[in-house]
């Protein structure tokens, strides 16, 4: 961020403070805390490519509850306005801000995207930020300049919003536009800036979840809450079981497996575990794969809240072996998950092309050893939640170019609720933020591809 670029004609001219003393702040005082954690994520997002949760785990420490909520949405307006928040900033700072300005810019921004996009009182806002600037060493000196731009920030009405997509840094954005073209690219930059929905899966009485939780259900069958209020262990049927957050397409892949009541499947990549719970709650026997301990103990955990059971096996999926193969096979690979970009506005500060090349090696791996898996006249369904072709059209390309023993299984409209438009020309499905459903709103970024593995002799039937 070049902070100078700024017409010096509308610089403000930088009060000192008035003999501002250093003492860490006190973190009892209301939002306080929130925001100490949120500058300090914000920080380590943009500066050390650290993934947004794990940077609140490290900040929030003792935050819990709507503080912790708090402190996740600053950090996530911020980053995904970033290029409109600099561009008002930068209205207001008439040179660079030093180098060793220790916390300055992540006050400045987190702070002002609350002053610009969420409606907190500026009394709040500001104090809270040049209370943070004094109790930082090196921020301890900017707290005038904190406190000068951002009661300029508030008092000037917003600017032209950057030129679409400028937003989404670089290599996503030209890739983007270059791989989904200007009309699309503009609605996915849209989408981008917007808080999410809240979807959720049920178990069953879709309809009847959705008046107790307002939700609308969808046309595909998840229930969505537009504005999402409060904690989700707060909603009704949280604690009964009765549904899991999973974005409605995340919810596409397993239901392409069609009828899986009392068939064998196994889902490889399995934890948190949304598409487990789907495929346990219509009845299949689940065979949930991760090689992380700790996410197949977050899995358990869902699924006895949910009340419902798989086997669960810790192991890697590139070498997992079983001694019968399966009805079908679901491969939700590990990929760049560029496609959830929406709720993870983190991905395009940590993401990087050699990631994405070498994720793409993984899943090429993961697809040939899934393959074995699958017994004769078996399914496989291949996703990721990505928007680079690598992990999705080309892949499924590659697959089948080198397995003739597998064959696509064209998706049909009906089978996805009717939105024939995110099928693509080789029946795959292809989701894109932005692109409408039902109406209103639309979905993470979804690849899905589904094959059928040959039966080789009359002896496989
Ligand atoms: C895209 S997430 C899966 C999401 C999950 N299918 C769901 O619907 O909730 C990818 C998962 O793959 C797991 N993973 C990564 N490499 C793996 C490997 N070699 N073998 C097994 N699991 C792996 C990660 O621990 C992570 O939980």
């Amino acid at each position: 961020m070049v902070y100078g670029r700024a017409p010096p004609a509308r610089a403000v001219g930088v009060k000192k403070s008035p003999a501002p003393s250093r003492r860490p702040p006190d973190q009892a005082l209301p939002g306080l805390a929130a925001r100490v954690a949120a500058t300090a994520a914000f920080r380590r997002v943009i500066e050390d490519g650290a993934k947004l949760d794990d940077a609140l785990d490290d900040a929030t420490g003792g935050l819990a509850g709507a503080d912790l909520a708090l402190a996740r949405v600053i950090v996530a307006t911020a980053l995904r306005r970033l290029a409109d928040i600099e561009q008002a900033l930068a209205r207001h700072l008439n040179r660079p801000l030093p180098t060793r300005a220790g916390l300055t810019r992540a006050i400045l921004v987190t702070a002002a995207a609350q002053l610009l996009y969420m409606r907190v009182p500026a009394h709040a806002a500001i104090d809270l930020a040049v209370r943070q600037a004094k109790a930082d060493r090196k921020a301890f000196h900017q707290a005038g300049l904190v406190n000068a731009v951002l009661r300029q920030v508030d008092r000037t009405p917003p600017g032209q919003a950057v030129t679409p997509g400028s937003n989404i840094p670089e290599p996503f954005g030209a890739r983007w536009r270059a791989r989904w073209g200007d009309e699309a690219f503009a609605a996915l930059a849209a989408e981008l800036v917007r808080e999410p929905p809240l979807d959720l899966s049920v178990k069953d009485d879709a309809a009847g979840w959705a008046e107790r939780l307002g939700a609308r259900v969808l046309a595909t069958g998840s229930l969505r809450i537009d504005a999402p209020r409060g904690a989700i262990e707060t909603l009704p049927g949280f604690s009964e079981g009765a549904w899991w957050v999973q974005d409605a397409a995340a919810a596409l892949p397993v239901q392409l497996l069609g009828d899986v009541a009392g068939r064998r499947v196994l889902d490889l990549f399995a934890a948190p575990g949304g598409k487990t719970a789907q495929l346990a709650a219509a009845g299949a026997r689940v065979t949930a794969v991760d090689i992380s301990p700790t996410r197949l103990r977050r899995l358990r955990h869902n699924l006895t809240r949910l009340r419902l059971q798989a086997e669960l096996v810790a192991a890697d999926a590139l070498h997992y072996s079983a001694p019968e193969p399966f009805d079908a096979v679901l491969v939700d690979a590990p990929c760049s998950a560029t496609g959830t970009a929406r709720r993870n506005p983190d991905v395009v500060y940590h993401r990087s092309l050699a990631d994405i090349a070498s994720l793409a090696r993984l899943q090429a791996e993961a697809l040939a050893h899934a393959a074995g898996l699958v017994r004769p006249g078996g399914l496989m369904v291949y996703c990721t939640c990505s928007l680079e072709s690598e992990e999705g059209e080309a892949q499924m390309a590659r697959f089948l170019a080198e397995r003739p023993d597998f064959q696509r299984v064209p998706v049909a409209a009906g089978e996805i609720g009717g939105l024939f438009h995110l099928i693509d020309p080789d029946g795959d499905v292809r989701s894109l933020p932005g692109q409408a459903i039902d109406g209103a709103g639309s979905l993470d970024g979804f690849f899905i591809a589904r094959a059928r593995r040959q039966r080789s002799s009359l002896s496989d039937r």
